[in-house]
C-alpha cells in the first residue's frame, strides 16, 4: 500500500513536475543562479517554455511568429538573427546571451530591456527561469 500512498502523494504535486520540492530543497534556500541550473530539468523546462511558444519556435531554422526562432539562443549575440526585425532597444543591448543575461532578461524583459516589443510580463520564479534555460540551453545544439 506504501506505494500507492506515495504514488497519490507524488501525483498531487502541481504542475507534473513532481520532484520540483525535491530540487528547490537540494538547492537550498536563496541559491544564486549556478545552484538553481545545477539542479534544472530540462523537462520541466520544455512545459515552461508553453508560456513562450505563441511568440517563439525553438526547432532549428523554424519560422518567426510574433518573436525570433530561438534554436541556440544561449551563446548567440543579442538580437542577431538577420530574418527578424527587432527594436533598436534589444540590438543595443549586445552582448551574448549566457546564463546571467538570460535570467535576468526572463525575470523583468521590459525592465532589463526599457522598449523591447517582447510584451511579457517575466517569470517570478528563479527554479522555473533555471528550468527554461537549461532547456534553452538543451535546444541549443
Ligand atoms: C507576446 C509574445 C512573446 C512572448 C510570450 C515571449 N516573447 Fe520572447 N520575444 C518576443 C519579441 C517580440 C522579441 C523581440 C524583442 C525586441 O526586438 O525588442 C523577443 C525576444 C526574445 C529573446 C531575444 C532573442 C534574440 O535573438 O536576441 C529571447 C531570448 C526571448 N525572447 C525569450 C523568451 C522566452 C524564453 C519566453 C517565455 C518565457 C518568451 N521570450 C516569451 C515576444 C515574446
Amino acid at each position: 500500500m506504501r506505494w500507492l500512498l506515495l504514488a497519490l502523494l507524488v501525483g498531487g504535486c502541481g504542475g507534473g513536475d513532481a520532484d520540483r520540492a525535491g530540487r528547490l530543497r537540494a538547492a537550498g534556500p536563496n541559491a544564486d543562479l549556478t545552484t538553481l541550473l545545477a539542479h534544472a530539468d530540462v523537462d520541466a523546462g520544455r512545459r515552461a517554455f508553453g508560456q513562450c511558444a505563441a511568440c517563439h519556435t525553438i526547432g532549428k531554422g523554424r519560422q518567426a511568429l510574433a518573436g525570433p526562432n530561438l534554436h541556440g539562443i544561449l551563446g548567440r549575440a543579442v538580437a542577431s538573427d538577420s530574418r527578424f526585425g527587432y527594436t533598436q532597444a534589444l540590438k543595443d543591448h549586445g552582448g551574448r546571451w549566457d546564463a546571467a543575461r538570460m535570467d535576468a532578461w526572463l525575470a523583468a524583459p521590459s525592465r532589463v530591456v526599457p522598449g523591447t516589443r517582447m510584451a511579457f510580463t517575466g517569470v517570478r520564479d528563479p527554479m522555473e527561469r533555471a528550468d527554461l534555460i537549461a532547456y534553452l540551453q538543451s535546444e541549443s545544439r
